[in-house]
């Protein structure tokens, strides 16, 4: 029997549903829908399937992570603004019990000093900041490199 394809969950955080208007010199010009169509496009010579979730609010997004460990294998999360505050999704991602990738458009490292903390860096597996929405299409196959015991 063919092993079953990893279910990748992708979570975008506050914002992120204005990426494309917001801030363009910042966030770049792809809408969040470009963006998805890329991982799509990414995801299929893969054999893994991939679902998309976003939303502006704390509570949903710690009650999709706390779905999630019913319903997915690997994580790739941007938490936007929560990144810098949310204690909730820290702990719901951990609740999650589920492996991810920390993803951000922008390096918020060369940003506002209050963007350097993030709640989610230590329990992640790993982070990519700065390269756009480019850096999705990195997430995934970091995140299917990991579950394939690749490294
Ligand atoms: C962001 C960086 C955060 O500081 C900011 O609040 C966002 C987007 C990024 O993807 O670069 O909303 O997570």
């Amino acid at each position: 029997m063919a092993p079953s394809p990893f279910r990748i969950l992708y979570i975008d955080g506050p914002n992120l549903n204005v990426i494309g208007k917001r801030e363009p010199r910042i966030y770049g010009n792809k809408t969040l829908e470009d963006i998805r169509r890329m991982v799509s496009d990414a995801v299929a010579p893969e054999g893994a399937g991939v679902t998309f979730f976003q939303s502006n609010c704390e509570g949903e997004i710690v009650t999709r992570l706390q779905e999630a460990r019913e319903d997915a294998d690997g994580l790739v999360i941007n938490p936007g603004a929560y990144t810098h505050t949310s204690i909730a999704i820290r702990d719901a991602l951990l609740y999650s019990g589920l492996p991810a990738i920390e993803v951000h458009l922008s390096n918020p490292h060369r940003r506002e000093p209050f963007r350097h903390v993030s709640t989610v860096a230590d329990v992640v597996v790993g982070r990519i900041a700065g390269l756009g929405g480019f850096g999705y299409v990195l997430a995934l196959q970091a995140i299917l490199h990991h579950l394939r015991g690749e490294d």
